[in-house]
């Protein structure tokens, strides 16, 4: 049995095709795999503080010498740091903002590549071993894959893929649903999706 980690970071609720297709990503998931668990964080509509000065201060001070409003200012970031430990499975939607990750999903990759935690600052190599991580990407135009127009203007897919393999997760799966302001082509990229969620939930 296994135990999901389901993200979104759209700041749009039923309009988001990123937090739909992830939706229906962990629904074709359960069905397929009845008794695996879930657990859900929405960044999208329950946004995460940035980085303060005083998370950076407690962050590099040794857990056994921080004061306790130092414990407090790591709570959040100990508690989904968890979350990424307790889980085999992370799912997460992340819509394409100015070619890039939106703010709120940085600032969860800010809280939770933490030194000692989820990646080894002796070695420089991730500590969450094991897990499997898929990614829907939802993006207005297209053209940023492989070879294609707009390959350089995309800083989405690398920043996860380069921050994840940094902590650990090298098995990495993306769903693009591109073309999402282009009405037919929208469709035609939701269809593919599905199609792509039906083939890799079943095989997992
Ligand atoms: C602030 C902002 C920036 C955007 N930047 C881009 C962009 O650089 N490239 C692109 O193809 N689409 C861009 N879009 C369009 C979104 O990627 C598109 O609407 C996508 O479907 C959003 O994800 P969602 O449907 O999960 O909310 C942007 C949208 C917003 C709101």
């Amino acid at each position: 049995m296994s135990h999901i980690l389901h993200l979104d970071s759209s700041a749009r609720g039923s309009a988001s095709h990123s937090r739909q297709i992830s939706g229906e990503f962990v629904e074709s998931w359960l069905q397929a795999h009845p008794g695996d668990t879930v657990t859900s964080r929405d960044l999208g509509h329950q946004p995460i503080p940035h980085v303060t000065e005083e998370f950076i201060g407690a962050m590099y001070t040794p857990a056994e010498s921080r004061t306790p409003a130092q414990v407090e200012v790591l709570k959040l970031s100990d508690e989904m740091i968890g979350e990424l430990k307790a889980a085999d499975v992370y799912v997460i939607g992340v819509p394409m903002y100015n070619f890039g990750v939106p703010s709120v999903f940085k600032a969860y990759i800010d809280a939770v590549a933490r030194a000692g935690e989820t990646w080894d600052p002796a070695t420089y190599t991730g500590l969450l071993e094991n897990k499997k991580l898929f990614v829907v990407t939802a993006r207005g135009g297209g053209g940023y894959g492989p070879g294609e127009a707009r390959e350089a203007y995309n800083s989405q897919d690398p920043t996860i893929r380069n921050v994840f393999a940094f902590m650990g997760v090298t098995d990495v799966t993306f769903i693009h649903v591109n073309n999402t302001l282009r009405g037919e082509e929208s469709a035609a990229a939701l269809a593919e999706a599905r199609e792509q969620i039906k083939t890799l939930t079943a095989g997992a």
